[in-house]
């Protein structure tokens, strides 16, 4: 039976995944309050239509970064995705250049940012995750720059490790240990773990060369890797090295995006990391209009967290954002459907962000900013 929204591709994702990988998708820090707050947000937020406009012709078009995406939203950058979905990078690659939107590819991801950079020569953007060593980010600042990545966002907000309770009840690490619990997950998933083994254990594609290559130390590596002194001084420098545009991840505060602004970066992903890091953060989608506000008409804001409709992305841009990225909704598709499951992602995200430009009487992005949606009484947090 075909999945009808993002709550269908998660179940499919939960039957099929072991519980270790749904776990590690599905997940968050503490409570997981972070999570829920991030979704009911969205939920919160309602338009009231305009009435008897002519909605026959709707674009999803709009510019980002000096160029015409055909629709306002992109693949947010997502570690280990090959664990989720055999292939999955280069599926989701390929599915964002046939829909001309934006994948962006982890530090952390499981296919070297040169492979992707051949996929998606013009869609490609890349996702930086500085670690504790100079030499290692200088090294791969260099090889993106190389491979003709147009965009860097640099991800800022993981200053220290999270507590995901999922991921530490399962031991999970990686590359993952062959446990008795992880040996009943495997058996109990058969198809995911043939298709796993055919494919190849999952590597960090793009850091592995930096990491010691025994098992063992190259999850200590792994852990290690979070470089808790990174300043605004270390962006600086960032800067001055990367010519092209640079994008800072994970900004929550007015203040904050506008000192970004004044070293001169590109834009900010208004993020709390879908809640993966702290489960105290306010819901994302709630900061956009102050953060509009603050910053002007013009600087470009994108925001991710709790996004799982068309309809969500287009309360986004109404809020005062110009573009979105999904997170787990792009997953949750991959893992339940396989690599079709990028382009049904896409396909169901733009499908319900026209439908509900239509809906409420407008007809293109740059008119739904005035749409203004209006936020019901809070229920739950
Ligand atoms: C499984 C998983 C892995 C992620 N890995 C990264 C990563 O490597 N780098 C990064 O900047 N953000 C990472 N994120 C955060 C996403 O880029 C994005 O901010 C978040 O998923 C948005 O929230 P949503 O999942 O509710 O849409 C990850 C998110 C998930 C769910």
């Amino acid at each position: 039976m075909t999945a009808l929204c993002v709550a269908e591709f998660r179940a499919r994702a939960k039957r099929k995944l072991p519980k270790f990988a749904f776990d590690y998708l599905d997940g968050g820090a503490g409570s997981e309050a972070g999570i829920r707050r991030n979704e009911q947000a969205f939920e919160d937020l309602v338009f009231r239509p305009r009435a008897l406009v002519n909605v026959e012709t709707r674009d999803l078009s709009t510019t980002l970064f000096g160029r015409r995406w055909a629709a306002p939203f992109g693949i947010a950058p997502v570690g280990l995705s090959n664990l989720l979905c055999p292939g999955g990078d280069e599926a989701i690659a390929g599915a964002a250049v046939a829909a001309d939107i934006p994948y962006t590819l982890s530090t952390a991801g499981t296919t070297s940012l040169e492979r992707i950079a051949e996929i998606a020569p013009q869609h490609g953007w890349f996702q930086l995750y500085v670690s504790r060593s100079d030499d290692d980010v200088a090294d791969i600042v260099t090889r993106a720059e190389r491979a003709g990545y147009d965009v860097l966002l640099v991800t800022v907000d993981i200053p220290v490790p999270a507590r995901r309770l999922r991921d530490l009840r399962n031991n999970f690490s990686m590359p993952f240990r062959i446990t008795p619990l992880v040996a009943y997950e495997l058996v109990t998933h058969p198809s995911w773990s043939l298709r796993t083994l055919a494919a190849g254990r999952p590597r960090f594609a793009t850091i592995e060369r930096y990491a010691p290559s025994d098992r063992e130390s190259l999850a200590a590596y792994m852990s290690s890797q979070i470089r808790s002194k990174y300043d605004w001084g270390e962006l600086a420098k960032l800067r001055e090295r990367w010519p092209r545009r640079l994008v800072v991840k994970g900004l929550m505060n007015a203040e904050d995006v506008l000192h970004a602004r004044e070293l001169g970066c590109d834009g900010v992903v208004i993020s709390n990391h879908g809640g993966r890091q702290m489960e105290s953060g306010p819901a994302t989608i709630d900061l956009v209009p102050e953060i509009r506000s603050a910053v002007g008409p013009d600087y470009p804001l994108l925001v991710d967290s709790g996004v799982r409709s068309g309809e969500h992305i287009i309360k986004a841009l109404a809020a005062g954002a110009d573009f979105v990225l999904i997170g787990r909704a792009m997953m949750y598709a991959v893992a339940g459907l396989g690599t079709p499951g990028a382009k049904a992602a896409i396909d169901l995200m733009i499908d319900e962000a026209s439908r509900c430009l239509g809906q409420i009487g407008y007809t293109d992005i740059a008119s739904v900013k005035q749409a203004k949606p209006v936020r019901l009484p809070r229920t739950t947090a």
